[in-house]
């Protein structure tokens, strides 16, 4: 979900506006994904690295990902949504946020109309450093011997092994980068990149993108049938 800083910039607004913005932009793309029976869809939120900015940002980000979950997460009930979060829940999140994340995702746990999934505090080659050192450990414990080891061993180790691999990622804000987004994960999947910013994404531009990508060819280095 990026560009949400450029938006504000734009219209003489503050950062942290272009994100209270965004919130419309994903909750219309939801309600898109709903209409047209997607049953997975995984957004980022937070990485890793955005602790890097200034606190008064990550400040607001953090009350505001917890305002939002309290909100918004009776609606999301209702529609027959599953709340999920994938990423590092310790470290600098805050207990407040950690307890509506908890909280959302126990509410929702039984709902299988979509799996909503958030990225927060997520980052791809953590994700991976977590499924080493798990993976590590089996061996460790003589549960696991290293030559057994395979992409099953590895994928059933990440933050959410029930989800199958994305087909789509789209990408907003005229970015060309995975910027450490799902990097196991994403191996086969179709890549469409818009100008659009985040905050002026709306389901019209999810469908479009599903459009794109029905166009494509997918052969999973295979050669065609
Ligand atoms: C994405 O918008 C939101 C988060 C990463 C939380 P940005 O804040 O990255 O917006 P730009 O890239 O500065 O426009
Ligand atoms: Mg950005």
């Amino acid at each position: 979900m990026d560009g949400n800083g450029r938006w504000a910039k734009q219209r003489g607004l503050k950062r942290t506006e272009g994100h209270a913005a965004g919130e419309h932009a994903l909750f219309d793309t939801v309600e898109g994904a709903l209409d047209i029976g997607l049953e997975w869809m995984t957004v980022y939120a937070f990485s890793t690295e955005n602790w890097r900015r200034p606190v008064d940002e990550v400040r607001y980000l953090m009350n505001f990902n917890e305002n939002l979950l309290l909100r918004r997460r009776d609606e999301l009930h209702e529609r027959g949504v599953r709340v999920r979060f994938i990423g590092r829940r310790g470290g600098r999140v805050p207990g407040r946020l950690r307890r509506q994340i908890s909280d959302a995702e126990e509410l929702t746990r039984r709902n299988r109309t979509m799996t909503l999934t958030f990225a927060f505090n997520y980052g791809g080659r953590a994700e991976l450093v977590d499924a080493a050192r798990a993976i590590g450990h089996e061996v460790a414990a003589g549960r696991l011997v290293p030559d057994k080891i395979t992409d099953r061993t590895v994928a059933r180790n990440l933050y959410a092994p029930d989800m199958p691999d994305p087909d789509l990622l789209v990408r907003t804000s005229g970015e060309f980068r995975i910027s450490n987004y799902l990097l196991w994960e994403l191996a086969y999947a179709e890549l469409v990149f818009t100008d659009v910013l985040w905050p002026d994404f709306r389901r019209e531009h999810l469908f479009e993108a599903i459009r794109e990508y029905q166009r494509r060819e997918r052969r999973f280095g295979a050669v065609d049938g």
